[in-house]
């Protein structure tokens, strides 16, 4: 069978997403697939005419971020007919969207942090320590931390990314992620980190960050953790695999911990030594495997 890869993008995630895309092509072509690598940018027909001349029987989208995470390359894939990895055009469009996201959690009952869009020139709708994050970036692009006791008025200074952004209440403690296959949790993962918070440089920088397998929790809060990623990934009508970030938040004296919320993720890293590949191997599911899975689930 004939699979291209689609890596690059336009978005601020383009170095990450070669780096999905040509781990991805390795182990696709270990599993005996005829591989295309098929590198974008923002240019639609030309992505048509690659995509005409390679003649795929599956896409495997290995973009992250901006038009290739946020349904653009989805409709794109749904005119062109071609069956492609991961999730559809309205949950991508929906994930993607930090705010649209948050209401669809909301709805379905799920714990996310407090928070809100903030327009530019409004004050902060919270007391210090918050969270400021642009509405559709990943890999924690452009995401500040903003801690108590703080004098500036940081929202004033904010470089927007677009009009708004959203605010949110900082969730103390540990920093936990879910992948979802299908419509089950494969496992949950910590991740420790040097860095103020699991920011761009610790995901990508080495060392910058540890992966925790499988997260030392109580049983029951590993439960609750992959019950919450599973129902979220149903929540915004995700399919295949996708990845779903939490914090638990054991620091409160006296009370139980809890499990928030923070995104799900319907492109998650594919490097070889990425989060979801982390989970997948410790399931038993190998990396060439576990792209096997994805394309064999391919849908258009
Ligand atoms: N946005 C990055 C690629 C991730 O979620 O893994
Ligand atoms: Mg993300």
């Amino acid at each position: 069978r004939r699979v291209a890869v689609l890596m690059g993008g336009a978005s601020s995630e383009r170095e990450v997403s070669l780096r999905s895309g040509q781990a991805v092509g390795a182990a696709l072509g270990e599993a005996g697939y005829d591989v295309t690598l098929v590198e974008c940018g923002r240019d639609a027909a030309a992505l048509v005419a690659a995509l005409d001349a390679a003649r795929p029987d599956v896409v495997f989208n290995a973009l992250h971020g901006r038009f290739g995470e946020d349904g653009c390359v989805q409709g794109l894939l749904e005119l062109m007919r071609l069956p492609y990895t991961h999730s559809g055009v309205m949950a991508s469009a929906a994930a993607m969207d930090k705010a649209q996201a948050r209401r669809l959690f909301e709805a379905a009952g799920l714990p996310v942090a407090r928070g809100r869009v903030v327009r530019r020139g409004e004050p902060a709708p919270l007391p210090r320590p918050y969270v400021v994050k642009p509405l559709n970036e990943g890999s924690s692009v452009g995401v500040h931390i903003v801690a108590a006791g703080t004098n500036a008025d940081p929202l004033g200074a904010w470089p927007f990314v677009g009009d708004q952004v959203l605010v949110e209440e900082f969730i103390p403690g540990r920093e936990l992620t879910v992948a979802v296959m299908g419509d089950r949790a494969l496992g949950v993962l910590e991740i420790t980190s040097d860095h103020g918070f699991y920011d761009y440089d610790a995901k990508y920088a080495p060392g910058g960050s540890r992966h925790i397998m499988p997260a030392p929790l109580p049983a029951a809060d590993y439960v609750e953790a992959g019950r919450l990623a599973v129902a979220a990934h149903q929540a915004l009508g995700c399919r295949g695999v996708s990845r779903a970030d939490l914090r638990y938040d054991d620091t409160r004296p006296g009370e139980k911990p809890r499990l928030v919320l923070l995104e799900v993720n319907t492109q998650p890293g594919m490097t070889a030594t990425s989060l979801v590949p982390d989970i997948a191997a410790h399931a038993g599911l190998s990396f060439p495997d576990l792209v096997r899975w994805m394309v064999e689930n391919a849908q258009c």
